[in-house]
């Protein structure tokens, strides 16, 4: 119970990857606060930890409004008391190639999945500075943000973003007590019911270069956040963490 007594929000937690680290949060103790922009689906999920002895609410919104973020963190602060841990998960995919990408495209993924992400830590550090310090913040950025592919260009911009992002919160905010990690997922099956799993052929060739010989899986990726949001993780600033079986690491080489 590494977090009893602390309060997390995560952002897109209604689904996916942020279900399973909001459930993670609150089993090693923590109350929730699930934030998405399907308000109603955020609301099961907080159902699903207060089944688990812990205090959650929801709250409907769209981490590319600030209006919207701060009410988010007014809510938060409310009904749970304050905030230790922000983790920052919302975000969008999708491919388009340059030739074709319509800039509506670009900026949505750039507005939900930077922005946002700028949004989010802006209002939450002010929180936690205003009441003394102290909180770790976890941005999920991908393999996307190191590893280039075509047809990723917004994508993988915006995960790359949320790289350096880290690293500059990290020296702005170390001097508050507020340490700023990530983790980069590699492809990770969800069963998410708002994004289709990547074609047959799209998850062969992906496994195909990760040495662990498998795609992740959502505990995988909660365990890293789970980790670097404890005090056991309470020297670590400015990391990334690729929780990918391997993959980032290099190609496999090609025998024969
Ligand atoms: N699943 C993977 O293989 C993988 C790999 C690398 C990185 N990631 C990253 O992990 C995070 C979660 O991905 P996932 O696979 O669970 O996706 P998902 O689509 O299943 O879940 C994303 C959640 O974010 C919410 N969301 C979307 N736009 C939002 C907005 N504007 N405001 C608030 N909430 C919003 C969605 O409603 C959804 O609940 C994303 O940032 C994604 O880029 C996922």
């Amino acid at each position: 119970m590494m977090l009893e007594g602390k309060t997390a929000i995560v952002t897109g937690g209604a689904h996916g990857l942020g279900r399973a680290i909001a459930l993670r949060l609150a089993d090693d103790g923590a109350d929730v606060m699930v934030a998405d922009l399907l308000g109603g689906d955020a609301e099961a999920v907080a159902a699903e930890v207060r089944t688990r002895g812990r205090r959650a609410v929801s709250y409907e919104v769209d981490v590319s409004d600030s209006g919207a973020v701060s009410g988010m963190v007014m809510a938060t602060v409310e009904v749970l008391g304050c905030i230790d841990i922000l983790v920052n998960d919302a975000g969008v995919s999708g491919e388009s190639p340059l030739l074709d990408m319509k800039e509506s495209f670009w900026d949505r993924v750039m507005g939900v999945n930077l922005k946002g992400n700028f949004l989010c830590s802006q209002a939450v550090a002010r929180e936690m500075v205003a009441r003394g310090g102290g909180g770790a913040i976890v941005n999920i950025t991908s393999t996307a943000g190191a590893n280039a592919r075509p047809g990723a260009s917004a994508y993988a911009s915006s995960k790359a973003g949320i790289i350096q992002f880290t690293r500059v919160l990290a020296l702005e905010l170390g001097q508050h007590g507020i340490r700023v990690n990530a983790v980069g997922p590699g492809m990770t099956l969800t069963g998410s019911e708002v994004k289709p799993a990547p074609s047959q052929k799209y998850q062969g060739a992906f496994v195909g270069q990760v040495p662990m010989g498998r795609a992740g899986v959502p505990g995988d990726i909660a365990a890293a956040v789970a980790f670097l949001a404890s005090p056991d993780a309470t020297y670590i600033n400015g990391q990334v963490i690729f929780v990918d079986g391997g993959y980032s690491a290099g190609k496999l080489s090609v025998s024969g």
